[in-house]
């Protein structure tokens, strides 16, 4: 069947299996390997992806039901050689050890900030929950979002 929607800004259309799973589709299909795709079982959080949005386990989710919607991957994030505020953080506050939660937390990040751009402590680490990180104990990950939101919040004042 035929599945249409728009990833990144650009339209994509593609015939395919109706069973598909989202996170193959936009690793396999569309070829955007910056999703992770850990457990397959909704645990872990590295196959989050926003669906207009909404972040969203793409390893529980049929591309089918991404139909006409917008879907947003970490490889959105940085814009013309600039970082988003979140991978920033991450970079600044030493968020990441062998990176494969990474993606999966930037855009949980991304989606919070979004919807709150002042967070506490406890609202990022609800937020983080559906996450799992095997290496950095999830300090700095909050630290991260935390600078994140600080500098998102500067750089409006100064707009
Ligand atoms: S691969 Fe989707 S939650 Fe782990
Ligand atoms: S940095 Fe290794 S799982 Fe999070």
């Amino acid at each position: 069947m035929n599945v249409s929607m728009t990833v990144n800004g650009e339209h994509v259309s593609h015939d395919i299996e109706p069973r598909l799973l989202l996170v193959h589709y936009i690793r396999e299909t569309v070829g955007l390997t910056g999703t992770h795709w850990g457990c397959d079982t909704s645990n872990c959080g590295a196959c989050v992806v926003l669906i207009d949005g909404e972040p969203v386990k793409s390893c529980t989710t049929l591309a089918v039901m991404a139909e006409g919607r917008e879907i947003r991957t970490v490889e959105s994030l940085e814009v013309d050689g600039e970082l988003d505020p979140v991978q920033q953080g991450f970079h600044e506050l030493h968020a990441l050890q062998c990176g494969f939660c990474t993606p999966g937390m930037l855009m949980t990040a991304r989606a919070l900030l979004d919807e709150n751009p002042d967070p506490s402590e406890h609202e990022i680490r609800t937020a983080i929950s559906g996450a799992i990180c095997r290496c950095t104990g999830y300090k700095n990950i909050v630290a991260a979002v935390q600078w994140a939101a600080q500098h998102e919040a500067a750089a409006k004042r100064e707009a």
